[in-house]
């Protein structure tokens, strides 16, 4: 009887088996469960998973049990979730969370560890609110400090960009939570981001803007990258022929999603055939407000049925976007063995502080006025900056966050106990708003006094002050680092120089802390003895700030681009209109932007032209002194490019610090031209005082390499080499030549 029974259960296992299909099954190959998936779906269930049915979510297939599939925003912490079918926030009361640091803050440490941390706790924040697909992380390079988004890239490298963009998709990914990585490409201003055309040389577009993206994919593995609203070669990025079916699906193997900007697709024969596989967005276009719901109405959705229906076009480019799509379901919301996501973690404050500690960059500190010595002392804090809440705001990016601490807050929190006394004066007033899609800071900022009595009252509290503590730069609102609009100058806003001039002629401890994405003129730089780069922080800025302003951190950021004294040093502004914006065509519809600076951005234009910045790419101080020295290759002929350094770092000061080592390969002699040296290894070191530690770089072939626009591809000609070692671009203190054999 037990062994009928035995045969009998066996049997129905054995059906039970069968019955489970193929692309439920966990234990199958995720390309068996697509192709089995594929094969089980309708016409209209495959029109319904390539197009949005709400602002930020694309339909799954009911019938097969596949569940929707949700994205959200954005680089720097989970969005809000919004109304279905507006922008405007949806009021839930479950889903503040925590804001991370902005890129430019991660970019500035140089950490790569910091970078696979910072996605990891987004990762885990997204799969708690229930999210399939982060919207970030950008890469677009700094072209111009006016760039409106710059704060939420990583910079004007595109060695740098691409080392810390890796483990930041890596990090997040490993939560089975899909990166979307953006905006692909050439999109390195705002404000006519949907209709500028980029003219551009095949090497710059190389060197300079693709490699970010090109890391992402190769080595991130990313699974979602998201097509630019801007065109190149007159086609709209988010179904171009050549960015994304040629370089990014056929040459770098990308098997993700290529999902567009919000309201970036402008026409069906192109998203049909030209690598678009998710349409999301505002109406049909994204340019004309339409009707609300008019998702049947976008071009991957009913028009294409109908298209197909009539025989227009086969199911073929339908089905590899599909093929796409369930993939990224099977990486996703299909994969059972996805890890757990938690919100508002004391895990993930930490990482905020971490990166925030790690990404300040103390720019000057003469006399070392820095870190204060509180003890008995007055401290006065001034600026609006030092008050005003910054994870509101800036676009898309912008956040609902638990809490976010003030410069202010933090200094006074910092000192609670000591026996220094805080004050604060306005000094300025900037932008008294604070909202943001329906989110709102809840602070009130108005002071109707004039600038005038707000500088008054901060340079006599000034006079009898031991400190001064000024709080300045941006704040994301309109034209001051914010999406949508490009700065129109380097200056600083609201009479700011005005103000941070008359507080350092009455007091010669004066520290100014700028908080921003970009770089900004400086003219008082001589009398100011003390600068700090704060960027936006976001929820623990205060506590990174004070721990730094204090010494209990010792900053070790470093820039992620040039800083620049005018725009007179950039390349983007060196050929006028044409270069920078742009020119009309007939009818203004497009607007040609040549990037005639070509591969000369950031210090390769500055090294190029002899000219000194205000604080060069990689330059960044410490509370201690460091010295880098005894670079040495371990061979000094390569045949196959790869090469590998050893170079000594020392702490020469009193106190613990970490280091930035980096190398900068010089081509002494090729067939073209090309910049005087360019970032191509570095690694973040901590030492105690007096202790030295011997750091390895290696560097291959690519690193030698141009790109040939004659063969279409990477070239590393023989001949002499020259590696710099050093801490900063402008403070390379060893160098070793080596030959290419
Ligand atoms: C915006 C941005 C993009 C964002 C998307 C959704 O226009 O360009 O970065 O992820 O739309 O908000």
């Amino acid at each position: 009887m037990k062994y009928k029974l035995t045969l009998l259960l066996l049997a129905c296992c054995s059906m039970m088996q069968a019955q489970t299909p193929v692309y439920l099954d966990p234990s199958k190959d995720i390309e068996a469960r697509v192709e089995d998936a594929l094969s089980r779906m309708t016409l209209a269930e495959k029109i319904d998973v390539i197009h949005a049915q709400s602002k930020f979510s694309s339909a799954g297939v009911k019938r097969l049990g596949m569940p929707d599939f949700w994205t959200d925003d954005g680089p720097h912490g989970v969005r809000p979730d919004v109304l279905w079918d507006e922008w405007e926030q949806a009021g839930q009361t479950n889903d503040s969370c925590v804001a991370f640091p902005a890129l430019t803050c991660l970019a500035a440490s140089w950490n790569p560890d910091c970078a696979r941390a910072y996605g990891h706790a987004l990762g885990e924040e997204a799969l708690y609110r229930g999210k399939g697909m982060i919207l970030g992380p950008g890469v677009n390079i700094y072209r111009t400090p006016l760039g409106g988004r710059n704060f939420e890239y990583m910079g004007e490298d595109p060695y740098l960009t691409s080392r810390m963009v890796v483990p930041y998709v890596q990090g997040l990914q490993s939560c089975g939570v899909a990166s979307c990585v953006k905006h692909y490409c050439l999109n390195n201003d705002e404000e006519y981001r949907h209709q500028v055309n980029v003219i551009i040389s095949d090497r710059a577009l190389h060197e300079i803007y693709l490699p970010g993206f090109e890391a992402a994919v190769k080595e991130g593995k990313a699974w979602g990258i998201m097509g630019a609203y801007n065109l190149y070669k007159d086609e709209h990025n988010c179904h171009n022929q050549y960015t994304l079916n040629k370089i990014l699906k056929q040459d770098w193997g990308f098997d993700g999603v290529v999902v567009s900007d919000w309201g970036g697709a402008h026409n069906l024969d192109q998203a049909v055939k030209n690598g678009l596989d998710m349409e999301f967005g505002t109406w049909t276009d994204g340019l004309t407000m339409g009707a609300t719901n008019a998702y049947d109405n976008y071009y991957l959705s009913k028009g294409y049925q109908k298209a197909i229906v009539e025989g227009k076009y086969t199911t073929k480019e339908l089905d590899e976007k599909v093929r796409r799509v369930l993939r990224l379901f099977f990486r996703t919301t299909m994969n059972k063995q996805r890890p757990y996501g938690f919100l508002c973690s004391e895990s993930h404050y930490e990482v905020a502080q971490k990166v925030a500690a790690e990404g300040i960059v103390l720019l000057q500190n003469e006399g070392n006025v820095l870190p204060i010595k509180p003890e008995g002392k007055k401290i006065l804090v001034v600026g609006e900056n030092a008050i005003k809440m910054m994870t509101v705001g800036g676009g898309s990016s912008s956040l609902k966050a638990q809490h976010e601490i003030s410069p202010l807050q933090g200094l006074q929190a910092k000192l609670k106990d000591s026996n220094c006394r805080i004050e604060f004066a306005r000094g300025y007033v900037g932008d008294v708003g604070g909202s943001y899609n329906g989110v709102t800071t809840g602070q009130n900022l108005k002071d109707d006094r004039s600038a005038e009595e707000l500088i008054n009252e901060a340079v006599e509290k000034a006079k009898a002050a031991d400190y001064v503590v000024i709080f300045g730069g941006l704040n994301k609102s309109d034209y001051q680092d914010c999406e949508g609009h490009d700065r129109k100058t380097m200056d600083l806003p609201y009479g700011q120089d005005k103000l941070i001039t008359a507080i350092a002629a009455v007091n010669r401890q004066t520290v100014y802390v700028n908080i921003s994405g970009n770089d900004v003129s400086m003219p008082w730089r001589k009398q100011v003895p003390s600068i700090v780069q704060g960027w936006f922080l976001g929820s623990e800025a205060g506590i990174g700030l004070a721990d730094v302003l204090l010494g209990s951190t010792n900053p070790s950021g470093h820039l992620p681009f040039t800083w620049y004294e005018s725009l007179d040093q950039c390349g983007a502004h060196s050929f006028g209109e044409a270069a920078f914006p742009g020119i009309w065509r007939e009818g203004k519809k497009i607007i040609d932007e040549e990037y005639k600076e070509g591969i000369y951005v950031g210090y390769r234009w500055t090294d190029m032209k002899k000219q000194k910045p205000a604080f060069a790419f990689g330059h960044g101080l410490s509370y201690t002194t460091f010295k880098v020295t005894n670079l040495k290759a371990e061979s000094n002929v390569t045949t196959d490019g790869n090469m590998t350094f050893k170079v000594d770092v020392t702490n020469t000061g009193t106190c613990e610090g970490s280091d930035v080592v980096q190398l900068y390969i010089t081509d002494s002699k090729c067939s073209v031209d090309r910049p005087v040296k360019e970032l191509k290894a570095f690694q973040k070191v901590s030492l105690k005082p007096g202790e030295t530690k011997t750091v390895t770089l290696q560097t291959d072939k690519r690193a030698l390499s141009f790109w040939d626009e004659t063969t279409g591809d990477w070239k590393a000609e023989p001949g002499e080499f020259i590696a710099w070692a050093g801490d900063s671009s402008d403070r390379r203190t060893c160098k070793v030549k080596f030959t290419l054999k």
